[in-house]
């Protein structure tokens, strides 16, 4: 069975999903949720769902390789075959890419390559694009910038703020994350794109 551990930084809800998803004939199993913010919603989620947690607060380290040594161990000991980074808000640097690259997916919450980084929201509506959607992608050391494997897609409304076209999009990266999971945990690689199907709109 493919283990899969999910990196979190916040709330969860699509480390939420990726959990649900991976029951039954799902190839894989998650093996571990950790967080670099021992707030974060998501660690009492998961662990209500039976999934060990574990926490590396970043603040708690001197500096990023030792924040990353400290991840590092903890991953070890769980064993993952595949690192899923889901609302995992820290830069990985190139070192600790490198060792897990072509194992470690990323959800980002725009249509890559447009606005990698913050405020993706903000920056469709600021631009007038008419579309806008989330991507789930391979971790290269550039950031937000691996192959894309999957992307959704949502309309913009014309009178859509940052948190009503987050809202719209999350919906979607709900449906696209385990989809293109369960493919990748099974060597599947090739490109999933979803079309738009909110009975909302
Ligand atoms: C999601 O919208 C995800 O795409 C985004 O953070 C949110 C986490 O929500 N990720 C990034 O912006 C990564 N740069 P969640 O904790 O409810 O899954």
């Amino acid at each position: 069975m493919t283990r899969v551990a999910i990196l979190i930084s916040g709330g969860g809800s699509n480390m939420v999903r990726l959990v649900e998803s991976m029951t039954g004939d799902h190839p894989a199993r998650p093996c571990l949720v950790i967080s670099n913010e021992p707030a974060a919603g998501g660690l009492t989620k998961a662990a209500a769902r039976g999934v060990p947690i574990a926490t590396v607060d970043h603040r708690a380290d001197p500096n990023r390789a030792a924040f990353e040594a400290a991840l590092g161990a903890e991953l070890d000991a769980a064993r993952p075959d595949i690192l899923a980074l889901a609302g995992f808000m820290r830069i990985l640097t190139e070192p600790f890419v490198r060792r897990w690259e072509g194992r470690m997916l990323n959800i980002h919450p725009s249509l890559l390559p447009k606005y990698p980084g913050l405020h993706t929201h903000a920056r469709a509506i600021g631009a007038g694009d008419a579309e806008a959607g989330c991507t789930v992608h391979e971790v290269t050391a550039d950031l937000d910038a691996g192959p894309i494997l999957g992307q959704a897609r949502v309309p913009v409304r014309p009178d859509d703020t940052p948190d009503t076209l987050a809202a719209r999009v999350l919906v979607e990266e709900h449906r696209l994350y385990p989809a293109v999971l369960r493919r990748f945990a099974t060597g599947d690689r090739s490109r999933l794109d979803l079309p738009y199907a909110s009975a909302m709109d």
